[in-house]
């Protein structure tokens, strides 16, 4: 959560900046804000709102300069104010800090500074400008005093500062938040992530926790823990991962979920030699547990079904934020897949780090190259699907759907059956897509004044029920509950009344003569039925038809038209989905 950014070169750096965090808006929106560095003064605008509301009201982009620092906000301490945007300055003006993490001692930090120095906002970030201030000594450089301010803070972050004191250098330093340069032609740029600066170069080096790097137009110099200079040459990115346009979308959701089919192939092309040795880290392990969070869990649901069915491998799946209150049970016999799309997720990484600890193996399937996840993981499977930009994740889960059949299938030794049927599903979903025959947006539109939904389903499709009413709340603020079918007789049937929508993923599978018992039952207390299935039934009240599929690919074609009626209920109650509020793509607090 928050993105921070940092530009050193030729061009005027308040557009740079404001082009970048453009990108890495979906690390935050509630709040952003420039500093730059020009006749010897900070210049600072900051204001609350999205990125665009901010440019139009303080004109972010006017800033003289040729370097400074950007940050979107996603609060965390001190509300969404214009004092608590960053950048965050020292009492002269003449430090100015753009955080990505939270400073956990800050409270006592902020105490001992409070003798001498003025705060004023409530966050976490403020010390580290008047730490940087404190120990700033004259003729020193700025990095220096940098050093030491860090080694006061206890917690995450990832941060870069700007100062006058040395016009074009920034200094920038990670511990548990990501950070990335960028080296251009006579520019560079210090991010959160490459995306923001992939439109100006593709040359890329990755900061490890612990280590500062010093910036200017022309040089990178990057410390270790312990001060020392390392060589790091930097790496070039391949195409595969600029994608980030909406190319002809309204909104980055749409786009995503269109995508699917070709996220589908693109996540089979994984190499064979990797994905055997993932299985054989499955295979040669006691216990296999799942970690992760929001629809990375909801596919990891799948992907124990399908270990379970395929491959007839018990599994269990613990939320990350969970994680931690199962350690004792984790040891060397375990193997741990933390799935996560994008491999920067606190929960998850602290989870991985305690199995790691414990003796565990990590798998890690993960979306975005270079991430936390990947550099603490002993296997990585990368989904391969291009950058997902709405918060709402659509895209990634498919084709983390597609690594779980695809170890599923290796581990039961019929890894070409699956790969086969997938390119196929792939070539039919994206028929459907095309033809725009799910029928949604007539039903979402028609449901647009109902405040709750209920989604039930059985076995394989009941983690769809959960992954479809996660992208209703997410982006419709609707509320929702998913269950499975056969649990709504144990309490929640009690909630069903006239016109309550369900929404019953009904398919032909061996759930289906169950479901539509459920359903029934539903119907007869007065519920609007939405079935979904590749085939229609009278209890149905609308029908969202899906094609038909072996048993075990229904949560591949189920899930599409769901996301679909999560983003036009959003549309058709007026909101944006790419930007739901009080959320942020990346979750890097705990
Ligand atoms: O990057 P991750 O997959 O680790 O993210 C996990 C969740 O935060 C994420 O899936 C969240 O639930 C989505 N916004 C749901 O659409």
């Amino acid at each position: 959560m928050c993105g921070i950014v940092g530009y050193s070169g030729k061009r005027p750096a308040a557009p740079a900046l404001l082009a970048a965090l453009a990108r890495l808006e979906y690390r935050g929106y509630d709040s952003a804000g420039i500093a730059t560095v020009f006749g010897g003064d900070l210049h600072i605008k900051k204001g609350i709102g999205k990125l665009e509301q901010v440019e139009e009201n303080c004109s972010l982009s006017h800033l003289p300069g040729n370097s400074g620092i950007g940050h979107v906000r996603w609060a965390t301490h001190g509300g969404v104010t214009t004092g608590n945007a960053h950048p965050h300055c020292d009492c002269e003006h003449y430090i100015a800090v753009a955080h990505n993490g939270i400073i956990d001692n800050f409270e006592a930090l902020k105490r001992r500074l409070s003798k001498t120095h003025t705060f004023v906002s409530q966050t976490d970030t403020e010390v580290i400008a008047h730490l940087v201030e404190e120990y700033l000594e004259p003729g020193a450089p700025l990095e220096q005093a940098v050093g030491r301010a860090v080694k006061d803070l206890k917690g995450t972050y990832a941060l870069v500062v700007a100062s006058p004191v040395e016009p074009g250098k920034l200094v920038a330093c990670r511990q548990g938040s990501p950070l990335v340069l960028g080296i251009g032609k006579g520019e560079t740029y210090v991010a959160s992530d490459f995306q923001a600066f992939l439109d100006s170069t593709r040359q890329v080096v990755f900061i490890e926790d612990g280590e500062m790097v010093v910036l200017t137009h022309n040089l990178f110099h990057i410390y270790g823990r312990d001060g020392k200079r390392l060589r790091r040459p930097p790496v070039m990115l391949d195409n595969s991962l600029v994608k980030a346009e909406k190319e002809g979308y309204d909104y980055f959701m749409l786009k995503e979920i269109m995508e699917q089919p070709d996220a589908i192939l693109a996540t089979l092309r994984q190499d064979k030699q990797t994905l055997q040795k993932a299985a054989g880290l499955i295979s040669r392990s006691r216990n296999v547990v799942f970690t992760a969070c929001g629809t990375s869990r909801h596919a990891a649901l799948i992907g124990r079904y399908l270990f379970s069915s395929v491959a007839h491998r018990l599994s269990d799946v613990i939320i990350a934020s969970e994680f931690g209150y199962f350690g004792e049970a984790v040891n060397e016999e375990t193997v741990v897949i933390a799935v996560s799309q994008s491999g920067e997720t606190a929960d998850v990484l602290e989870g991985v780090r305690e199995a790691k600890n414990r003796g565990a193996k990590v798998l890690s399937i993960i979306n975005t190259v270079g991430s936390s996840l990947a550099r603490v993981s002993d296997r990585v499977l990368y989904l391969g699907c291009g950058p997902e930009i709405s918060v709402a994740a659509t895209k990634s889960f498919i084709s983390q759907l597609v690594i779980f059949y695809l170890l599923a299938f290796t581990l039961a030794g019929r890894l070409e059956e699956a790969t086969g049927e997938l390119a196929r599903l792939a070539a039919e979903i994206k028929e459907n897509l095309a033809a725009n025959n799910y029928a949604v947006p007539e039903v979402a539109d028609l449901l647009s004044g109902k405040d709750k939904f209920y989604y039930i389903a059985r076995g394989i499709n009941y983690a769809v029920a959960g992954e479809a009413a996660l992208k209703l709340k997410e982006v419709a603020y609707v509320h929702a509950e998913s269950m499975p079918a056969g649990e709504l007789k144990h309490g929640t049937l009690a909630l069903i009344e006239e016109g309550t929508p369900v929404v019953a993923i009904t398919p032909c599978d061996v759930t289906r003569e169950h479901m539509l018992a459920n359903v029934a039952e539903v119907k007869a207390r007065g519920a609007f039925v939405i079935g979904v299935s590749d085939l229609p039934n009278n209890l149905f009240d609308a029908f969202v038809e899906v094609p038909q599929v072996a048993e075990v690919y229904y949560p591949l074609v189920s899930i599409i038209p769901l996301q679909l009626f999560a983003f036009y209920s959003a549309i058709a109650r007026g909101l944006d989905p790419d930007r739901p509020r009080n959320l942020a793509k990346s979750v890097t607090v705990k």
